[in-house]
């Protein structure tokens, strides 16, 4: 059976997602939406072999560690139902985004799973089947189907079939830029379904931040649809410090930050203040993400460059959705 490759690029969430509806079919409690990413991102080749005993996977050039082996063999578990196909499978993935470090590996990669899995056992998937394969490995991970500014919402369906991403607009309706600042290396201390699932659980305030989620969506979607920056920068940030604030007020505590990115935070708001128009999120990682329009990316990333603790800048836009590669 031959082998298929596929791509797909990271996707960082303007409204947040961070709990969950369903934990076994992991369906998301409320809606996100996102910026599909032009250059961090997973390329994966799977191929189907009558000769291995057990599905094999190569991370970054090095035979992968258990979990992520048997993660990606319980994912090929949901290929093998809906395709029929019952051989084992080689999977070779290699990341542009440090894995499992809070910069959205597991979307890109989950993304570039579901296409390259499902061509290689010989389905021509549509949207809601790749989006329900991809979901089932990370929540955030149907987003990276599609490019541009994508909308996921959490749906109502107790089968999740109208929890299925569609395009906001395509990467070319805005041209911004999203300054990416690595604050740490090294894998993030709590992994997002534990911390989620610690604030669904345990946080005073989960009741507040799902309630608040429906009126974060519209607004962002007002906001690009009008390529408003200072509206979508408010409700972005807003969304970010809120998924933190709840996550902080988990027992125990579900903390991310680390020193530099305090010192980010500081950065970005001294910026704005001075007139140079700048909003940030961050995710399940100390990393912070900085948006901003084209003409000012330069001059936020060489400001938030200098903060103590900065490791590094990458600066993305908006890019593509997933592809199958030849
Ligand atoms: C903070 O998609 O990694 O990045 O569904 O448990 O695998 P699981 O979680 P994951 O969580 C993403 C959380 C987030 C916000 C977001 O991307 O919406």
């Amino acid at each position: 059976m031959p082998g298929a490759a596929a791509r797909a690029r990271a996707n960082i969430a303007l409204v947040k997602y961070w709990g969950k509806r369903d934990v076994g079919l992991n369906l998301p409690a409320m809606s996100s939406l996102s910026m599909t990413l032009s250059t961090l991102g997973t390329t994966t080749r799977v191929t189907f072999d009558p000769r291995l005993a057990r599905d094999e996977l190569v991370l970054d050039g090095r035979p992968a560690e258990e979990p992520a082996r048997a993660r990606v063999s319980c994912f090929l578990d949901l290929v093998r139902q809906v395709s029929g196909v019952r051989w084992r499978a080689s999977v070779v993935s290699d990341n542009s985004v440090p894995t499992g470090s809070g910069l959205a590996s597991s979307a890109s990669g989950f993304a570039a799973l579901a296409l390259a899995a499902t061509r290689a056992a010989g389905l021509e998937a549509g949207l809601p089947v790749l989006a329900s394969l991809a979901r089932r490995g990370s929540g955030s991970a149907p987003r990276s189907l599609l490019g541009g500014f994508v909308a996921l919402p959490a749906g109502t369906a107790p089968d999740g079939s109208d929890c299925v991403p569609y395009q906001v607009a395509p990467p070319e309706h805005w041209d911004l830029r999203l300054v990416v600042v690595l604050t740490a290396s090294g894998p993030k201390v709590v992994g997002s379904t534990e911390g989620m699932e610690r604030t669904r659980r345990t946080s005073p305030y989960y009741g507040a931040w799902v309630k608040e989620n429906a009126q974060a969506m519209q607004a962002a979607v007002r906001a690009i649809a009008s390529r408003n920056l200072e509206m979508l920068g408010r409700v972005v940030e807003a969304s970010a410090f809120r998924l933190h604030a709840v996550a902080m007020a988990a027992d125990p505590a579900v903390v991310y930050w680390n020193e530099a990115t305090v010192g980010v935070v500081r950065r970005v708001r001294s910026l704005r203040d001075s007139g140079l128009p700048c909003w940030l999120t961050m995710d399940a990682g100390p990393h912070v993400k900085v948006l901003c329009e084209a003409g000012d990316a330069d001059q936020v990333a060489r400001h938030i460059g200098m903060v103590p603790g900065v490791l590094g800048v990458i600066l993305e836009r908006p890019g593509p959705g997933a592809e199958v590669l030849p």
